[in-house]
């Protein structure tokens, strides 16, 4: 069976969706990673029987330190894919050149790439805002898209707008991954 390793840094529901959705099913999660060690996600993984492992940026004095370590980390769990879900770390070549890798972000790229993605879509005068799924490459939100949803966001409040968008990822997220996989 195919294995994975998921990075995160916050609530994790992506990942716990991912989890539910494919582990020990389609494929094996090996092990998850976190550069956040108060993220919430800490204990879903856990209660989902899930290895997770933090790897605290603030003990680094570089990015490609902390890439280092992270590659040295993943590297001999040999995974057939790097999921990137809620990862808010901009990476180097030191890891995006290690794995094959995919992300998730909130918008229709290439628009708002990069931090507040969410907000800066919302407050646009776009009517379609949205979710891609992306390979990972070294031009940061820059790789090819697996996947993208869009809606129209007419007269939605901010509270409307985020509750559309997790649950677009949610659904689009565990299908991205099928596809990379592929
Ligand atoms: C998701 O909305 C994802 O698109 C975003 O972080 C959130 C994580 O939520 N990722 C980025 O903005 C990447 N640039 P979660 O922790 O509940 O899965």
């Amino acid at each position: 069976m195919k294995n994975i390793v998921i990075l995160f840094s916050g609530d994790g529901t992506n990942m716990e969706v991912l989890i539910k959705k494919l582990h020990k099913k389609e494929l094996l999660v090996s092990k998850v990673i976190t550069n956040n060690p108060h993220a919430k996600g800490i204990q879903k993984a856990k209660d989902l029987g899930i290895d997770v492992e933090v790897l605290d940026h603030k003990s680094f004095n570089s990015r490609e330190e902390y890439d280092k370590a992270l590659v040295n980390l993943i590297s001999p769990l040999k995974p057939d894919l790097v999921v990137l879900s809620g990862f808010m770390r901009i990476l180097t070549p030191i890891f995006t050149n290690a794995f094959k890798a995919i992300n998730i972000h909130p918008s229709l790229l290439p628009k708002y790439k990069g931090k507040d993605a969410l907000l800066k879509s919302y407050e646009s005068s776009d009517r379609f805002a949205g979710v891609t799924t992306h390979f990972v490459n070294d031009e940061l939100d820059g790789g090819e898209i697996i996947l993208q949803e869009s809606f129209d966001k007419s007269g939605m409040s901010f509270d409307e707008f985020k509750t559309k968008i997790k649950e677009i990822e949610h659904e689009i997220f565990y299908k991205s991954v099928l596809k990379a996989l592929n």
